[in-house]
């Protein structure tokens, strides 16, 4: 194990090379933490290192190119946070997908897919990290979900997201139950349309649901909004809030 005191928590955050992954890379290095992130393209990796390289210490930023559903990835990934730095404080399961829009007309690979990646592996990257989280003073797990988990709303336009996002939700719920005996809380941010690469370009859908949805000033979330609720969600100012789904969303779920 080395030794990485120096920093004040072991995070992990998967997906961290774009969108509120990144910028959650960015405010936690910020509060002094060591951060370890993942994802599937080296070159946006090699990216989030190069910009971190200089004002923070060696070590501690830690980025692995890797597939959150792939289960041989998920060992390696946490077995290096185990090796390294022996306990983890906070894991964000940030990796998500959209892969296709529609009710009925989506295939049944792209469900899998979208369930695989943002429902099946943040409930198996949590058990992975269960005698981790217990290695640690005030251990808390955060799942990314989505406005879209909580109304059938006609801007939501991809089912099996939707539907991956709901489960997410009852997984933090279960999650939080089951683990709040061992100490660890376990919570949900649930944001509204935050631009990023998720979008895929889709500037008119975009703009047209922020519109039509986000009743707040019809302001757009930005990725610090999403960021600034999960690093609360961390810290001891949230010592007792666990198994809750916090909307930052300016509204989109009010109807
Ligand atoms: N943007 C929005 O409007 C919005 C709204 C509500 C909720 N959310 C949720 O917020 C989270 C972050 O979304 P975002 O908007 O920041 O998306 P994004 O910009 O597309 O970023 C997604 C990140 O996850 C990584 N990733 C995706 N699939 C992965 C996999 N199988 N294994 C490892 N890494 C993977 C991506 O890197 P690679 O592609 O290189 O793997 C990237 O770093 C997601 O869970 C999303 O559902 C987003």
């Amino acid at each position: 194990m080395n030794n990485f005191s120096a920093f004040s928590r072991v995070v992990c955050i998967s997906g961290g090379s774009s969108g509120i992954g990144a910028e959650l890379v960015a405010q936690f290095l910020a509060a002094g933490d060591q951060v370890y992130t993942c994802g599937r393209n080296s070159e946006k990796l090699a990216q989030l290192a190069a910009r971190w390289k200089k004002p923070y210490a060696d070590g501690q930023l830690i980025t692995q190119v890797g597939d959150v559903t792939d289960a041989d990835f998920r060992a390696h990934f946490i077995a290096t946070i185990a090796e390294q730095a022996g306990r983890l404080d906070v894991l964000v399961n940030n990796a998500g997908v959209i892969l296709a829009s529609g009710d009925l007309n989506e295939s049944v690979t792209d469900w899998r897919m979208t369930l695989e990646t943002n429902l099946i592996a943040p409930f198996a990257l949590i058990q992975a990290s269960i005698e981790l989280l217990e290695q640690s003073s005030a251990p808390v797990v955060i799942n990314l979900s989505s406005a879209c988990a909580q109304q059938p709303f006609i801007t939501c336009t991809s089912t099996s997201y939707s539907v991956s996002k709901a489960g997410l939700d009852m997984l933090t719920q279960r999650l939080a139950r089951a683990l709040g005996e061992r100490g660890i809380r376990v919570n949900g941010v649930a944001p509204g349309v935050v631009h990023s690469e998720m979008w895929n370009g889709a500037q008119a859908l975009m703009t047209e649901t922020v519109t039509r949805r986000h009743i707040l000033k019809q302001q757009i979330v930005m990725t610090k909004d999403v960021a600034n609720a999960v690093l609360f969600l961390a810290s001891s100012q949230a010592q007792l809030i666990t198994g809750v789904t916090l909307n930052v969303d300016a509204g989109y779920t009010l109807g």
